[in-house]
C-alpha cells in the first residue's frame, strides 16, 4: 500500500516547500493555526498537510505542538544553499508526466518530443535552479578530492554547467582560479546572475550553444566536469564528449563526471536505477550508465587512471585523468 500510494509522499512534501511550512516551523510557528496563519492556508489544510509530514518522518508532534527532524531542518528550509524545497516543488509538478510511462515503456522512448533534447528548453529554467542544492555538497567533495582550493591559477570548463554551481563553489574557494561554461542561452543568462550575486561572475566566461558542437579547447583548462548530462547522453555521445574533454584538458589535468552510477550487475543502488524510468521518459538514448560503461568510455578517450567517489548524496563522482 505505502509503494502504491507513493505519489502522496511527493505532493505532501512538494505542497509543505510550496507553502514554505518547513520555514515557518523553523522560525517558531508550531501549531496548525500559527502556521495556517503565517502561510496563508486554510486551518483544515495545515493539519492535513502536518499529519501527512509526521507521516513521512519530516516533522516530529509533541502536545499539539510541530518541530521540524534535523533532516527537514537540514535539507528543506528555504534560501539555504543546500535546501531542496525548490527540487520538492519542482518534482510535484512533474507527476503527471508519469502517466506517459505506460506508452514510454512499450516504445522504449518518449512518444512527444524528448524533454532533454529540445534546445532553449524551458524545463531546465525550472531545473537547473532547484538542483543546485544537490550539487553543492558534491562540488566540495569533488574540490576536496582534487586540492582546487590551493591549486592557484586553474582553469575549468563546466560543460551544460546550468546554474553555475560549480563555478560558484569552486572560484569561490580558490581566488586565482577562472572558468568557462557551456549551455544553452537563457540558462547561461541564469548563471549569469546567481554567479555575481556570489561574487565570482567576472571570473566565468560563459559560451551559449550546444555542447555538441562547441569546441572545448585544445590543453586550455585544467578541470573539466560533465555534472548531471551523462545520464541524458547515450554511449556513443558520452564516448564523443569524453574524447573532446580530453583534448581540451592540460597535462594533468581531471575530468570529473558527476552522476548517478549504477553498479555492473544492475543490482543497485536503488536511486541510480528508478532514475533509469525517468531518462526513458525524457531522453531518447540516456539512462543510469553503469561503472563499467564509464570505464570503457573513459579508456577509449584516452584517460589512464579512472577513479570511482560515493559521496553522501544519490551521486558517484569519477575522476579520470
Ligand atoms: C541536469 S542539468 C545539470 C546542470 C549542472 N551541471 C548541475 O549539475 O547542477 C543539465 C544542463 O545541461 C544543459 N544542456 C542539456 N543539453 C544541452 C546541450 N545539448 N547543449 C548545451 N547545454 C545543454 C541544460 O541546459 C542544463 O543546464
Amino acid at each position: 500500500m505505502r509503494l502504491i500510494n507513493g505519489y502522496w509522499a511527493t505532493g505532501t512534501l512538494g505542497t509543505a516547500a510550496a507553502c514554505d511550512l518547513f520555514t515557518h516551523l523553523e522560525a517558531g510557528a508550531a501549531t496548525p493555526a500559527a502556521l495556517a496563519e503565517r502561510a496563508g492556508i486554510a486551518p483544515r489544510g495545515a493539519q492535513a498537510l502536518l499529519d501527512g509530514l509526521v507521516a513521512l518522518g519530516l516533522v516530529t508532534v509533541a502536545e499539539g505542538r510541530y518541530r521540524n527532524t534535523p533532516e527537514a531542518s537540514a535539507f528543506l528550509v528555504a534560501d539555504r544553499p543546500e535546501s531542496l524545497a525548490g527540487f520538492a516543488r519542482l518534482k510535484m509538478g512533474h507527476m503527471a508526466s508519469l502517466a506517459a510511462l505506460p506508452d514510454a515503456v512499450r516504445a522504449g522512448g518518449p512518444v512527444a518530443d524528448a524533454v532533454v533534447e529540445i534546445a532553449d528548453n524551458p524545463h531546465w529554467e525550472g531545473l537547473v535552479q532547484a538542483i543546485a542544492a544537490q550539487t553543492v555538497p558534491v562540488a566540495h567533495l569533488a574540490a576536496e578530492a582534487l586540492g582546487l582550493a590551493d591549486a592557484g591559477r586553474i582553469s575549468v570548463l563546466d560543460i551544460g554547467g546550468g546554474s553555475g554551481v560549480c563555478s560558484a563553489v569552486w572560484l569561490g574557494l580558490n581566488p586565482d582560479a577562472r572558468a568557462v561554461q557551456i549551455d544553452w542561452a537563457p540558462i547561461n543568462a541564469i548563471a549569469r546572475r546567481l554567479l555575481a550575486e556570489r561574487g565570482v561572475g567576472d571570473r566565468v566566461e560563459h559560451v551559449d550553444g550546444d555542447f555538441h558542437t562547441v569546441d572545448f579547447g585544445d590543453r586550455d583548462h585544467d578541470v573539466v566536469m560533465y555534472s548531471n548530462i551523462a545520464h541524458q547522453e547515450g554511449p556513443e555521445e558520452n564516448q564523443a564528449i569524453f574524447t573532446r574533454a580530453r583534448r581540451a584538458l592540460r597535462a594533468g589535468g581531471t575530468l570529473v563526471v558527476s552522476d548517478y552510477i549504477a553498479d555492473d550487475d544492475r543490482g543497485g543502488p536503488p536511486f541510480a536505477l528508478t532514475f533509469a524510468g525517468e531518462m526513458l521518459l525524457k531522453s531518447r538514448r540516456g539512462s543510469t550508465w553503469r561503472r563499467r560503461d564509464y570505464r570503457t568510455w573513459l579508456t577509449a578517450a584516452g584517460f589512464e587512471d579512472v577513479r570511482f567517489l560515493d559521496t553522501p548524496s544519490p551521486t558517484t563522482l569519477v575522476l579520470a585523468r
